[in-house]
């Protein structure tokens, strides 16, 4: 296909410089938002006179039959176009002749792409706030049937307090919540129009950017044109929105895998969301998690990029933006491949509630307590934590859980222990009397799933 651009030109292009030149084959992904964007620009220009009426009319019609050639199958799109602003003009002036020629009047391929990145981008923002909304959901069902499930909370991977895996799920709902809200804010300031930026310096002509932004949805219209054609903070807002979510996959893909394993057993995954091994017939293999891991790498790698590619670039458009497209459309394709898999996986995974009970159980997880119970009866913590310090090393030699140990032992390294002790470290109590507001207990998990439900709903 000719380049729009041919005029001052004596030379063929050369393939090598096309090939190279070339973004079709990644923005092709636009060609509905492009065109969309050209109907709004061409009615814009008919209804402020620009052009007449009637072929803005023709543009329009022109515009939107290709559009649904190229959905229905009839219109291949050529991957020797320049890009696909390029080839949808290019098919335009193809079919209408003079008037397909009009339709790039006050505008520039500079603020055409800006506008049709942010038009994509604001999709799939949406789609990707559906997508966390599901997961949200799941998690909120898992922690409903599992609000007394105790099981040892961590530091340091080693025992550390009572919970229960309710309070553990909704711990990554917040994260999730948190993910939806810096999503919206992110659409926020990328639903402003930079169509009217031209080139870099604007339009002689009488254009009205005002309805442009009203036919498209846009909030406001950016006030700077330099900035509208060279601004890119949208993608990299959205990759760093997007990095975060798969932070917060990939630690939980981290606790997933580390709980199928025979060490923790926690939870089996269902045989439709694990692979086997080709040698070791045994083997279940948590392959969705590790792949979730494993991917959060690429979309950080995609930040970095559009830091990169930014970061020395003067005004306005550069070239090197082009490479913006490659980078957050893998982003966004990747955090969508990861969530389709990953909430599936968790929610027809089983979790093992007995084997939780037990690892809690074991560890000494109830030792706070313990000394809590001795600050109940009057002792400063320091003496009681030293106290049960004592008790916990009597009970590793005796090889004994708190609850297995005997009164005499309790009295020998502190006489204020009686038998309402072994109430005091009971797993359940010691869950169900942490009732501040954010704790395990069930009516403090209750509040946070309806919290969680209310911001999905
Ligand atoms: N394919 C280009 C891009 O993605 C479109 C803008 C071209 N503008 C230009 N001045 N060459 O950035």
């Amino acid at each position: 296909m000719a380049q729009l651009w041919k005029g001052r030109f004596k030379k063929e292009l050369a393939k090598e410089t096309n090939d190279f030149n070339s973004s079709i084959s990644f923005d092709c992904r636009m060609f509905e938002e492009d065109i969309k964007g050209s109907i709004a620009h061409a009615t814009m220009l008919g209804a402020t006179g620009i052009i007449e009426k009637g072929e803005s009319e023709k543009i329009v019609a022109g515009l939107k039959k290709i559009l649904d050639d190229i959905k229905s199958g009839k219109l291949k799109i050529d991957m020797d176009a320049e890009d696909i602003h390029t080839f949808v003009e290019g098919e335009l002036t193809a079919r209408l002749g003079q008037t397909g020629k009009r339709l790039h009047t006050a505008r520039s391929r500079n603020d055409q792409v800006a506008l049709d990145i942010r038009l994509v981008l604001r999709k799939e923002i949406d789609e990707i706030s559906q997508m966390l909304k599901g997961l949200i959901a799941v998690l909120c069902n898992k922690a409903e049937e599992n609000k007394t499930t105790i099981m040892p909370g961590y530091t340091h991977l080693q025992r550390a307090q009572p919970i229960t895996f309710a309070h553990h799920l909704m711990a990554y709902c917040s994260m999730l919540c948190r993910d939806l809200d810096r999503l919206a804010d992110v659409k926020k300031r990328m639903n402003v129009l930079p169509l009217g930026s031209g080139a870099l310096a604007g339009t002689t002509y009488p254009i009205d950017r005002g309805l442009v932004a009203d036919l498209l949805g846009f909030d406001s219209v950016c006030l700077n044109s330099l900035d509208g054609v060279s601004d890119r903070d949208f993608c990299i807002e959205l990759a760093s929105a997007l990095s975060l979510i798969m932070v917060h996959l990939s630690r939980f893909s981290e606790e997933i895998i580390m709980w199928c394993s025979w060490e923790f057993k926690f939870i089996e995954l269902d045989d439709a969301f694990s692979t086997g091994s080709s040698i070791m017939p045994q083997k279940k293999n948590p392959d969705i998690a590790e792949l979730v891991r494993g991917k959060s790498g690429r979309v950080f790698g995609d930040l970095t990029t559009l830091l990169t590619v930014m970061k020395g670039i003067a005004l306005a458009y550069n070239k090197d933006m082009q490479e913006d497209k490659e980078a957050i459309f893998d982003a966004v394709d990747t955090v969508k491949m990861c969530l389709n898999a990953f909430t599936p996986m968790i929610d027809t995974m089983t979790v093992l509630k007995d084997n939780m009970r037990s690892a809690a159980a074991k560890g000494f997880i109830n030792a706070t307590d313990c000394a809590d119970y001795l600050v109940g009866k009057g002792l400063a913590f320091r003496d009681a934590y030293k106290a049960t310090g004592e008790l916990v090393a009597i009970c590793i030699d005796k090889g004994v859980t708190l609850e297995e140990l005997p009164i005499e032992d309790y009295q020998s390294v502190c006489n204020i222990f009686d038998n309402d002790v072994y109430a005091a470290i009971n797993l359940e109590k010691c869950v169900n009397d942490r009732t501040a507001i954010g704790g395990p207990a069930v009516a403090s998990v209750e509040i946070q799933i309806q919290n969680a439900k209310n911001i999905i709903a």
